[in-house]
């Protein structure tokens, strides 16, 4: 938890003259220069690498003690420890490229927690496939995630043991241009304090992260330029007859909400809606879920977390060129005595009626009233949803990738293109009649659970499907990389903050789409 706020900041002297614990040098396998460095510096560099102990490979680091050495280097360099960290082969792929950067920034924070480093300074690489811009951003990124931890429960030790934590980041821009630097550095710090934001909601236990919890952040979030929060309470989605979010919600004793963020440019630009799971926790309801792992199903909250959390990264980005609307209904699925139950009959926003076969399909429930709310309300161009839907989906895909499902296939093109950019992939799985014909119910218009198992990520998706009709939409479902995600320096275990970077790279780079162009 970022109790103690770690600063990010532009370092404008040479790099020899920083006096702090860690100054960082970032170094291309196989490659003798280094962006910014003496020939001091090379000579040691090149002995270090003589020795076989360290070439620069993917998160390779070589720790150096230069009060400890004789010679040049001592002389000059001013900072305690010197820390090269490898950047990997030189590589054509520009995802790939970003990538590394951003896993040598993790390692960087990864060695300032081993020695207790509190001011750490990063030279930045040179210009090589990526602009100045892109490469701040990437190395900021990965030094801010990092460098994330979450202790908001954890009693401090004392003494010895007291934690000690990074209280600033610098960056040096090395042969980039400065303000090229300066505009990458602000917008990776946004997007990864933004992630981390995201991580902090997921992390906290379903005692402490609740529906209302969902609807204070909003509002705390609304104070931003161009954003507005309106939050709508139990009374109010009575009245909207929002029978989904409300089944789900009856085996609870705290309120349920459906919290709406708008971002607003100008009138004449298209609204994109983005609709995130806020299901606090997951008990299964009356189809209770086994006790072993139960305690995982905090993190069914993740897709709304992200929703909130990329909200906050594109006010403080400034996005121009579309509105952004996030909606997330939030409510606990528990099996107190007024709980659902299977075989009842519910029916969602806008009249569809649906049998409830299986409590622990409560997602799409709570989804399906806000897709067709937000479709109804917002008239948006385009409607992405995040949710930690199905545990079929981690059967399919593990941890690595996100499932797509889309009815569009621009939709699905821009999607992927933005998380292959950020390295959060995403693989796109089938819609169809086929499938859709699995949640047909005898009693009411659709049921919310196959009758076996089949497929069931893509029948949660049908679902889904019914309450958007022609719009545009994307589903991510998110249940196997919202937490112990791909692990990497930069990615921990537990909550990844999966989606933010996504969607605002895709927000930000918005193609208009045209009217469905598919018949999935
Ligand atoms: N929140 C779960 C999905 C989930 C499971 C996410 C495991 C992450 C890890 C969701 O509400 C759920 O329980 N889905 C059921 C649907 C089934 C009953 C049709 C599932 O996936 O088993
Ligand atoms: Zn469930
Ligand atoms: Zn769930």
């Amino acid at each position: 938890m970022h109790t103690q706020k770690v600063t990010l900041q532009l370092f404008d002297a040479p790099p020899e003259s920083f006096v702090g614990d860690l100054l960082v040098y970032l170094v291309e396998e196989d490659i003798p220069h280094v962006a910014d460095a003496d020939e001091s510096l090379l000579r040691l560099l090149a002995q270090i690498r003589d020795t076989g102990d360290f070439k620069g490979a993917k998160e390779e680091v070589f720790l150096v003690y230069p009060g400890l050495i004789d010679g040049e280097t001592n002389q000059r360099v001013q900072a305690k420890r010197l820390l090269f960290v490898g950047l990997g082969k030189q590589n054509e792929n520009i995802h790939v490229r970003r990538e590394q950067l951003r896993l040598s920034g993790g390692a960087v924070a990864k060695q300032a927690g081993a020695v207790k480093a509190k001011d750490v300074l990063v030279v930045l690489p040179k210009d090589y496939l990526l602009d100045a811009i892109e490469i701040a951003q990437c190395v900021s990124e990965g030094l801010l995630l990092g460098n994330y931890r979450f202790d908001l429960y954890k009693n401090p030790k004392e003494g010895d043991d007291a934690p000690v934590t990074v209280e600033r980041f610098l960056l040096s821009a090395g042969s980039l241009a400065v303000s090229a630097v300066r505009k990458g550095l602000e917008r990776g710090r946004i997007l990864a304090e933004a992630t981390n934001a995201a991580r902090d909601m997921a992390n906290q236990p379903g005692n402490g992260w609740t529906p209302a919890e969902f609807a204070d952040y909003a509002k705390r979030l609304a104070k931003k330029p161009r954003l507005k929060c309106k939050i709508l309470d139990k009374s109010d989605l009575q009245k909207l007859k929002m029978g989904g979010i409300l089944g789900v919600n009856q085996g609870s004793a705290l309120p349920p909400f459906l919290v709406i963020l708008e971002y607003k440019t100008e009138k004449k630009h298209p609204t994109i809606l983005l609709v995130g799971k806020g299901l606090t926790f997951d008990s299964g309801g009356i189809c209770a879920k086994p006790p072993a792992g139960m305690e995982d199903m905090k993190y069914d909250m993740c897709g709304g977390a992200a929703v909130l959390a990329v909200m906050q990264a594109i006010a403080e980005i400034g996005i121009a060129g579309i509105n952004v609307v996030g909606l997330i209904p939030a409510t606990e699925n528990l099996s107190g005595s007024a709980a659902l139950k299977p075989g009842d009959v519910i029916r969602h926003y806008g009249g569809k009626t649906s049998e409830i076969i299986n409590t622990d399909a409560e997602g799409r429930l709570i989804l399906a009233d806000a897709l067709a709310y937000g479709i109804d309300v917002y008239h948006p161009q385009a409607v992405v949803d995040l949710a930690t839907l199905t545990g079929a989906v981690i059967i399919g895909l593990g941890h690595h990738y996100t499932g797509l499902m889309s009815n569009s296939e621009q939709l699905a093109t821009q999607l992927t293109e933005a998380g292959a950019q950020v390295s959060e992939p995403l693989w796109r799985l089938p819609l169809g009649p086929e499938y859709r014909k699995q949640i047909d119910s005898r009693v009411a218009d659709i049921k919310n659970a196959g009758s076996d198992r089949s497929a069931g990520t893509i029948t949660a998706a049908c679902y889904l499907q019914e309450f958007v009709g022609e719009t545009p939409w994307a589903h991510l479902d998110i249940a196997g990389t919202a937490w112990d995600f791909t692990e990497k320096s930069y990615i921990p275990k537990g909550p990844s903050g999966t989606g933010v970077r996504t969607l605002v790279a895709c927000l930000s780079q918005w193609q208009p789409l045209k009217p469905v162009d598919n018949k999935h």
